[in-house]
Formats: structure tokens, sequence, C-alpha cells
């Protein structure tokens, strides 16, 4: 049994003890009983009394995972990504206006939605369900992106170019051939060269024909360079590279890596952030790294991890400055461990994330 606040009850998650409180909207008094599952509905009349939260039994919970994007919202971005690409690759049309207005669009949806849930967490998991991966790690990416720039208190407008930016990144990809982008193995070092022209084939297709403004394209053309100087195609250093193309660079890193590919299976959230923050001032800016990670849960809420200690347990809360030491509930036991903050835990980690989204639910943005 362990106590959660309010803001912290899920869908799913098992009284341990009676409630009673005072519903608002009737005007009434109200009780819940030992044993009942939490609904949303319940939720929010308990959010909207007077109680602080409630005693759950994590032994009968079975809480889900929330998404943090509408699925209309990702079906649309990702329909629209998909017919600017369409008119981008050899035998289209060329991007037009209103390719960019559908995805200026969407950027706007995924702020907005964004934006109304400051406190949450982005969960990247459910957004990571797709076999289509340059479309879907395109949306990924400007989520994450976007998240970021929300962190860094960006106001609306730099969100969407941000956001425009995030999903743009990758286009430049369509164009080259399938085989090069899904080998298995290493590339050859002519392969490789072809690879690094998709930042600039993108953006310059975007320039040239009036689409995107200097920030957008620099935030494109960006998106591959490094802190040190190391990265491509310019070898920009430091506060050349531009800020959206910094940010675009972390997203696009933690999604390709937590991906899985042909050539490659996906690495554990856990590793993917211990890399990103071992890489900072190397590849990445610390400022942004940092704002990631206050944002990012690698471990959602509700999904089921293994733990050092050889026991398996699902994840009840999420702290933004310790993303990788949730509070866990251990699975048929009636016990937490909470690995932010108890003394006792420090030599507990997680080691594998077992499964993220089985118990998906969206929240309407
Ligand atoms: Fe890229």
């Amino acid at each position: 049994m362990v106590f959660v606040r309010n803001d912290d009850l899920l869908p799913g998650m098992c009284l341990a003890r009676d409630i009673h409180y005072f519903d608002n909207a009737s005007r009434s008094s109200a009780v819940l009983k030992a044993g009942q599952k939490l609904t949303d509905v319940q939720i929010t009349q308990l959010n909207g009394s007077k109680i602080d939260g409630a005693y759950i039994d994590t032994v009968r919970s079975e809480v889900r995972v929330i998404s943090s994007i509408n699925q209309e919202i990702r079906d649309e971005a990702i329909s629209n990504i998909q017919s600017l690409a369409d008119n981008f690759i050899d035998g289209g049309k060329g991007v037009q206006q209103s390719d960019i207005d559908a995805i200026g669009e969407t950027a706007q949806q995924l702020i907005d939605g964004l934006s109304s849930q400051k406190d949450i967490l982005i969960n990247i998991a459910d957004i990571k369900m797709y076999d289509d991966y340059t479309y879907h790690h395109s949306l990924s990416v400007a989520i994450m992106s976007i998240a970021i720039g929300i962190e860094l208190g960006f106001p609306t407008a730099m969100l969407n170019e941000l956001g425009l930016a995030g999903l743009l990144h990758d286009i430049g990809k369509v164009a080259i051939p399938i085989e090069i982008i899904n080998k298995p193995g290493r590339l050859t070092d002519e392969e490789f060269e072809v690879v690094k022209l998709h930042p600039v084939q993108a953006a310059a297709h975007l320039k040239e024909r009036n689409l995107v403004n200097e920030n957008i394209y620099r935030g494109i053309v960006g998106h591959h360079e490094k802190m040190n100087g190391t990265g491509y195609p310019n070898h920009l250093k430091g506060n050349e590279i531009h800020p959206y193309a910094k940010i675009i660079a972390v997203a696009d890193v933690y999604d390709a890596l937590t991906s899985n590919r042909p050539y490659r299976n996906p690495s554990p959230p856990n590793e993917v952030i211990e890399l990103i923050m071992g890489s900072v001032d190397t590849h990445f800016d610390e400022r942004i790294v940092n704002a990631f990670l206050r944002k990012v849960a690698p471990f959602p809420t509700g999904s089921k991890v293994k733990l050092s200690n050889g026991e398996e347990a699902y994840v009840m809360k999420n702290y933004p400055d310790q993303p990788l030491r949730p509070l866990v509930a251990v699975v048929g036991a009636d016990r937490t461990y909470d690995l932010s903050w108890d003394l006792n835990c420090l030599n507990i980690v997680i080691t594998e994330l077992l499964e993220e989204n089985k118990h998906q639910k969206l929240i309407n943005m």
C-alpha cells in the first residue's frame, strides 16, 4: 500500500482504504470503497474535493501508461508529413505552401496540447509503436523538441518554428535509397556521404521555395552538428549552432537509439539517457539536455520494469529531476521503492523496461 497524492492518481489504481469525500459537483458526500479501481470520473471528482490523495493497493492496481498526445492529432500529423514528403521526393511536384500550412497547424496543435499539460512528463513510449520509422520519428522528435522549448520558456512563435523544424528535420531522408537507410550493419564511407546530405537537401529545397524562414532552415540543417565541431554538414561549434538545431539533436538521438531499427535493437531508455548525459559539451548543449531530462519520462508511469535486485515493478510516479529513479511498486508484493528519496534503495536501479504501453490510454489534449 502506498499513499498517492491527488495529482498522481491514475485510472486503474486500486483503493486500499475507503475514501469519504464531498463531491462538489453533486453537492453531496460520497464514498469510494476499498478494492475499487479508480476511473477517470472518480479521479476528477477527487481532484475537485478537499482530500489530498488516496491509499492505493499496489498489488491489485492496474495502472496504465498515459499518452501525452491524442491519437487523432498523431494520425493527422503523420499524414501531413507523408504528403509533404511525397511532394518532396523525385517525381513529386515539390513541397507546396499548403503542405507547410498543414504542418504548421500540426505543430500548433502539438504546442496547444503540450502547453496545457505543463506538469506532465512527456511519455515517449506511446508515440513509438509504429513501423513507419521516418514519419513517426519526425513526430516524436517534434513533440520532444516542443516540450524542451516549453521548458526553456520559449514564446509561442518560437515554439511553432521549432515544431516545424522538428517535423521537417529528416524529410531529406526520403530522397535517400531505402537500402542505405535500412542497411543492416555499417555503412561504407560512400554511403555515409549520401546520408550526410539529408539535412541540407530538405532545408535547401524548402528555402529555395521561400517556404521556411532562416530560423527553421538553420534548425533543420544543423540537427547533426555537435558542440565540439565534429558534426555535419558544416562542422559548426557551440553557439554557432542554432538553438533549434541543438534541441532537435537531443530529441533525435534519444528517439533514434530507443527505436527498433532493421540494423539495431532498441537501447534501454536509461542507457540512452546516460549516453546523452555523458555527451554534454562534446555533442550536446548542457542547458538543453537538462531541460530534456526534466520533460521526458524514460520509464512512464504504468510501465513495468525490471530492477537490479531481480524483482519486477510498476512505475507509480516520476520525479522530473530524477528521470531514472521513479517510485515503483513491486509486482505481486505489498512493497514500494522510492528510488529517488529512500536511502535504503540507493543500491537498486532499473535495469530494463519490460512493458511500456500494454494498457495504453489516451487523454484528450
Ligand atoms: Fe537526421
